[in-house]
């Protein structure tokens, strides 16, 4: 049976502004704010995965008692599918609304605020400017070079950044304590490696990892992104740079990352090329080396325009060998 689970990424959103991982100075800058109970409108951009929804719902969880919530905010995204004047119209009307309870003004936090054209930006700012005294926007984005000068002049602007690795090992392995998993070193290693600072990505796949087991390694987090681990393509390579090199096991290697990993010719070929730099220079000679990289660009060439990646690499992976060989 199939256990459906709740997306570990929405249960273990911090609710409050203590609870965010990284982000310090924004954080600090926010609390303040909060504990002010007055704040300018907020612009948030960044990359993907870092926070930025995540501190908009703690400011409205810090400031409003959870009966006024509902409502004093809305959520907006400006890339909606109703299109941007349904949305245009939403800011209007809730942004006169009088505030309701004891609260003095009224939260719009409106997503992707960048996808908005600038005449629909140049809309919005007259909105913002005629309710400022009873509606406040928090404007999430990617870019802030995308938002209009006159609003990005507006609001109290915050640049959120890329997770560092201890950040995100840090949110990991309290998620895991709390599901109970095993997870080593290694694996939290591979899941930063693999997220680029992206919390999301890094909880997402860890959720995906434990989904196979709870004793969670660097072999899992691979698998279940459905990466090789570059040491199978490196002892691919090796096998053809020994002193007595074994074409049939290097082919054999190669031929398992494409059948049991679902690997694409093309993505081995990326593989190898990334390998092929980085293998020392006590491992293979500038000639080989350059020769292997140039020949990898022909087998990619071909590959790209349909010949058979079975074949080409079996070319390429004889050819390594006789040029390593010509060279002792
Ligand atoms: N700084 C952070 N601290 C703790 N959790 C985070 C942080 N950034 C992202 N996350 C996790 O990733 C999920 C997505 O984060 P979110 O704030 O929505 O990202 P975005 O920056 O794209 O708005 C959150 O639900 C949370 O689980
Ligand atoms: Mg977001």
């Amino acid at each position: 049976m199939v256990k459906i689970e709740r997306m570990w990424t929405e249960s273990f959103r911090p609710r409050t502004l203590d609870e965010v991982v990284g982000q310090t100075d924004i954080v600090e800058r926010l609390k303040q704010f909060v504990r002010r109970v007055d704040f300018p409108h907020m612009l948030f951009s960044g990359p993907a995965g870092v926070g930025k929804t995540t501190c908009a719902e703690a400011i409205v969880n810090e400031i409003f008692p959870p009966n006024e919530r509902s409502s004093n905010v809305k959520r907006l995204n400006a890339s909606d599918d109703r299109g941007i004047n349904v949305v245009r119209q939403d800011i209007k009307n809730f942004a006169r609304i009088i505030p309701s309870g004891s609260s003095s003004y009224k939260i719009i936090i409106l997503d992707e605020a960048d996808q908005m054209t600038s005449d629909a930006q140049h809309a919005m700012r007259q909105t913002m400017e005629r309710f400022n005294e009873i509606t406040r926007f928090i404007l999430i984005c990617n870019y802030s070079s995308k938002i209009i000068s006159p609003i990005q002049s507006r609001c109290a602007i915050f640049r959120f950044k890329g997770l560092n690795i201890d950040e995100i090992k840090l949110r990991l392995q309290y998620i895991a304590e709390k599901k109970q998993l095993q997870i080593d070193e290694e694996a939290l290693n591979a899941l930063y490696d693999s997220s680029e600072g992206d919390l999301r990505q890094a909880i997402n796949a860890l959720q995906a990892s434990a989904s196979l087991t709870s004793d969670i390694t660097v072999d899992v987090v691979y698998q279940v992104q459905g990466y090789v681990k570059p040491t199978e393509v490196r002892a691919a390579l090796m096998e053809c740079l020994e002193t007595r090199p074994n074409f049939s096991a290097a082919r054999k290697r190669i031929q398992v990352l494409m059948e049991s990993y679902g690997l694409s010719g093309q993505d081995i070929v990326k593989h190898l090329n990334r390998e092929l730099s980085r293998i020392s220079d006590d491992e293979i000679s500038e000639s080989v080396r350059f020769a292997a990289l140039s020949m990898l660009s022909e087998v990619d060439y071909r590959i790209a325009t349909g010949s058979n990646p079975q074949i080409q690499l079996d070319a390429f992976l004889a050819k390594i060998i006789s040029v390593a060989q010509k060279q002792r």
